[in-house]
């Protein structure tokens, strides 16, 4: 991919799963990359085996639903890398007790869209000022296939993933003749550990057999599309939230 090489991001959500994947392949690239997790023993894990390997990384606690935290990720990376190209707002949680309409506590959709919505909302405002300054940059928001497709068993996720799309279309609209990119991916079923914790292998089977497809993703998959959006081979690609999903759904 075409100058990736010596840009410097932020993988938020990034110690284990798609995030560690996706921090793994920037590096590979030659990208400079501070992890960030709410569990900071993985995200320095990933980053110490990115180093291992020849990369440049650091890890670090983010608490992504707080403004303060989003600052000092962005710091961080002005700070050991001298700059910020790209911000990948990747973090997910609050999922427990997310149930149909009737049964879903209020909490727990409090608890969604902190983690879900307002910590891109936060990502956004502490990265941006920096992107703006240098006069170029790109946003990289992980939203999900579950936000379109009809959710019956859940009701809080799919509206909290719903959100990003806005504000990666605000981004867009609002900030792209400055130099700005936003743009969201939807990964469609992912076996990481996340995903193998939650769900049975009745449902990987039943979603492989549904899927036109040979398999289901991996988190390499989704690494892959990051990059190149962060990538200059994705420099005329602005406000579009993809699905990269093995074709379960199929849509313009
Ligand atoms: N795996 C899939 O099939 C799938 C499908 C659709 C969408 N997604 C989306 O992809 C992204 C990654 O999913 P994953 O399967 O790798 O899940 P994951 O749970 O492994 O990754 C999420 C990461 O975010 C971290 N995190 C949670 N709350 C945080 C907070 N407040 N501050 C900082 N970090 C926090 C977690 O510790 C974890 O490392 C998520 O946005 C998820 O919604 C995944």
């Amino acid at each position: 991919m075409r100058g990736l090489a010596k840009k410097v991001g932020v993988v938020a959500g990034g110690g284990r799963g798609i995030g560690a994947a996706t921090a793994r392949r920037l590096s590979e690239e030659g990208a400079a990359v501070v992890i960030g997790d709410i569990n900071q023993a993985w995200a320095e894990e990933i980053a110490v085996s990115i180093r291992s390997g020849g990369g440049k990384a650091i890890g670090m606690y983010l608490d992504g639903t707080k403004a303060a935290s989003q600052a000092a990720i962005v710091k961080a990376a002005l700070d050991e890398f001298g700059s910020l190209d790209f911000y990948h707002s990747n973090l997910a949680g609050g999922t427990e007790g997310d149930v149909d309409i009737l049964n879903c506590p209020e909490n727990v959709l409090d608890n969604s869209f902190a983690i879900n919505t307002k910590s891109h909302f936060l990502a956004t405002q502490a990265a941006l000022p920096v992107l703006l300054e240098r006069g170029s940059g790109t946003m990289i928001y992980t939203s999900s296939g579950a936000a379109i497709s009809g959710n019956p068993i859940q009701v809080a996720y799919p509206m909290t993933k719903n959100a990003i799309h806005a504000l990666v279309r605000h981004v867009a609209r609002k900030f792209g003749k400055k130099g700005i990119r936003a743009n969201g991916i939807c990964p469609g079923v992912v076996m990481t550990e996340a995903l193998k914790q939650h769900l049975s292998e009745d449902f990987a089977k039943a979603a492989l057999a549904a899927l036109p497809h040979t398999r289901l993703g991996q988190p390499g998959d989704i690494a892959g599309a990051v990059a190149f959006l962060a990538s200059d081979d994705g420099q005329w690609i602005n406000g579009q939230v993809w699905h990269v999903n093995g074709g379960s759904v199929l849509r313009d």
